[in-house]
């Protein structure tokens, strides 16, 4: 039975989340260029756009540049934003026509003028799609995140539009770049490593994580339909009890 079969419909993930590593390493191990990796990892996100789409996935959350990420050498830099912006537009109609809504989260305004302008066309361009959205996390880091919400709602309370006893879990959300966004149920990291690396620290309170060697350029369809099945093993119990969740279901 092809893999996407065995995934039970009536408990997908709503928002899997993706930490893409290993791009480097990849290409390392076939003697080539970084570059090369970040190329071949572009047309991993397209297979597994695919993949999502055909899982019914609704959110899909892909980690393609964090806020450390500048500190790269600025060649790779470069590359990476050169490259982003390139496929991104490429495949806007396709994308649009799948029904896809493309959205950002990050710290934009540190972009190139030309990076930031044809991701936002990008953005309107696929502002009806009302299939998956597909959330890029670029010049993104969590802890970035917190801040500017921290700052922002301490401005709110200073002109008197929130008073400090309204700040709760729900207000403190509604002023993370993720507002509009459900929190992730699955964090997937390829690459090797089992780390958060400054992602969606807030959003991932209760996700299940997912981890695999594969190097991002290798991760394709059936990877994705294999952590899908086995996130839909687990018991999510959000601190309660096994006997509590049973007795609801
Ligand atoms: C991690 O691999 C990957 C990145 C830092 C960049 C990921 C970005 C892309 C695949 C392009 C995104 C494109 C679009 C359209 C959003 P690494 O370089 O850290 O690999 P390593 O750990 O093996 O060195």
């Amino acid at each position: 039975m092809p893999l996407l079969d065995k995934i039970e419909r009536n408990r997908l993930p709503a928002h899997i989340a993706i930490i893409m590593d290993g791009n480097g390493r990849w290409a390392k191990k076939r003697g080539m260029e970084r570059s090369e990796g970040h190329k071949e990892g572009v047309n991993a996100i397209k297979k597994v756009v695919e993949a999502a789409l055909k899982a019914s996935v609704q959110y899909l959350t892909l980690y393609a540049f964090s806020t450390e990420n500048w500190g790269r050498p600025t060649e790779e830099v470069q590359q990476l934003m050169d490259l982003m912006i390139y496929a991104i537009s490429r495949e806007t109609p396709d994308l649009k026509k799948n029904g896809v809504k493309i959205c950002c989260i990050g710290d934009m305004d540190r972009l190139p003028k030309y990076a930031a302008t044809a991701m936002e066309e990008c953005i309107q361009e696929t502002a009806q799609g009302t299939g998956l959205t597909l959330v890029l996390a670029l010049s993104y880091s969590s802890k970035w995140e917190l801040v500017a919400a921290a700052r922002k709602i301490t401005a709110d309370v200073v002109k008197g539009v929130l008073q400090e006893g309204d700040i709760n879990e729900e207000t403190f959300a509604s002023y993370l770049t993720t507002c509009d966004i459900p929190d992730p149920d699955l964090l997937i990291r390829t690459g090797g490593e089992q780390r958060i690396s400054n992602f969606l620290l807030w959003q991932l309170a209760y996700a299940e994580f997912y981890f695999t060697d594969t190097f991002w350029p290798d991760f394709g369809e059936n990877d994705l339909y294999a952590a899908i099945i086995d996130y839909q093993g687990r018991e999510r119990r959000y601190g309660k009890t096994s006997d509590q969740i049973e007795r609801v279901q």
